[in-house]
C-alpha cells in the first residue's frame, strides 16, 4: 500500500517510531541514511497538506489509536533518549525542536471516535510514548464547540464537534523563561508551529483530513484546561517549577495554545 510504505520510509532513520513496527524490516538495526526517495515521499506529504473545509471538515467513521499514536509521536516523540534537555535529570531530544531544549509544549488528545482508544482527554507522555489519561472520561468533542459557540456564538465550530480526535498543545511559560526571559513568547510560539506541523504532516501522511484553529480567547482557553483537566507536569518537579505561568490568574499549570481537529475525510 503506497501510504504505509511511505509511513515506514519516512521513519527509517528515527528508531522507536511506532511504524516501525509495521515494517518488515527494523529500522532500529540499520539506522541507514535519508535517501533521495525518502525527499520524494516529504514532497508529496507537504504538498498533500491542505485544511479539511471549515463548513464540513470530516466524515463520520473513526480513526484508529494507531492514527493516534502515529500523531502523538510526530509530534513530541523523543528521537535520541540518552540526550540531555535543560533540565536536570530529564533526558531526551524530541521530533520537533525545543529553545534550549526547555520543551515548554505538551500535548493533549481528546479521543472522540477512536478505535481501541476510549474516549475522553489524554495527555502524551514523551519519555514513554505514551498517552495517559487525564482522569476525563467520556464525549468531550460537542463541550468543546460549545465553549467556542458560548464566546462568539456566530461560530460553527465543526472542527471541534465533528472530529474524531483534537489535539491540544498547551505551553508552561515557566519552562522556557527560567532559560530565555522575555524570549520566552516568541520562542514558545516558534516551536507551536514547528510541533503544530508535524502533526498536520502525520495526519496527512495518513490520509486524514484536519484543521488548525488558534481562534480561542482567554475565558475559553482557561475553560478548557478546566473541562479537560490539563493539569499534568511530567517534566518539572516542584523543586524547578517555582512559580508557573498563569494567565488571567488561571490555575492551570498548562495553558491551550493551539488546537488541531483530525478526522477522516468527509
Ligand atoms: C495559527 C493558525 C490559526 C488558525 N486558526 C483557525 C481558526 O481559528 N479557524 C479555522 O477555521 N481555521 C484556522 N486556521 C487554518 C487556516 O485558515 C488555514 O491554514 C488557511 O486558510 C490556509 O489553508 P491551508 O491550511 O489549507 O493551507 C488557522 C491556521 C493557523 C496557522
Amino acid at each position: 500500500m503506497p501510504q504505509r510504505f511511505f509511513l515506514v520510509s519516512l521513519a527509517l532513520p528515527l528508531c522507536g517510531c511506532k511504524a516501525s513496527s509495521e515494517s518488515t524490516c527494523d529500522p532500529c538495526d540499520t539506522q541507514p541514511g535519508l535517501t533521495g526517495e525518502a525527499e520524494v515521499q516529504l514532497r508529496e506529504v507537504l504538498a498533500a497538506r491542505r485544511s479539511t473545509d471549515y463548513a464540513a471538515p470530516f466524515g463520520p467513521n473513526p480513526i484508529t489509536v494507531e492514527d493516534v499514536e502515529a500523531i502523538a509521536w510526530a509530534a513530541q516523540g523523543v528521537t535520541l533518549p540518552d540526550v540531555p534537555t535543560h533540565w536536570p535529570g530529564v533526558k531526551g531530544l524530541r521530533t520537533a525542536p525545543s529553545a534550549g531544549a526547555t520543551y515548554p509544549l505538551d500535548l493533549y488528545v481528546v479521543a472522540e471516535r477512536v478505535t481501541g482508544l476510549e474516549q475522553g482527554a489524554y495527555h502524551y507522555v514523551p519519555a514513554n510514548d505514551a498517552l495517559e489519561s487525564t482522569g476525563v472520561t467520556g464525549p468531550l468533542a460537542e463541550a468543546v464547540a460549545q465553549i467556542r459557540r458560548d464566546e462568539y456564538p456566530a461560530s460553527d465550530p465543526k472542527v471541534f464537534s465533528d472530529a474524531a480526535a483534537i489535539f491540544i498543545l498547551t505551553d508552561t511559560f515557566q519552562r522556557t523563561s527560567d532559560k530565555y526571559g522575555p524570549w520566552a513568547d516568541l520562542y514558545i510560539a516558534i516551536e507551536t508551529g514547528h510541533v503544530g506541523q508535524n502533526i498536520l504532516l502525520m495526519a496527512t501522511a495518513r490520509g486524514l483530513a484536519h484543521r488548525p484553529w488558534g481562534a480561542m480567547g482567554t475565558d475559553a482557553r482557561e475553560q478548557l484546561a478546566e473541562l479537560l483537566n490539563l493539569s499534568a507536569d511530567e517534566l518539572l518537579d516542584e523543586a524547578t517549577r517555582p512559580g508557573c505561568y498563569q494567565p488571567s490568574g488561571s490555575k492551570a499549570l498548562h495553558w491551550p495554545l493551539y488546537f488541531i481537529g483530525v478526522g477522516q475525510k468527509p
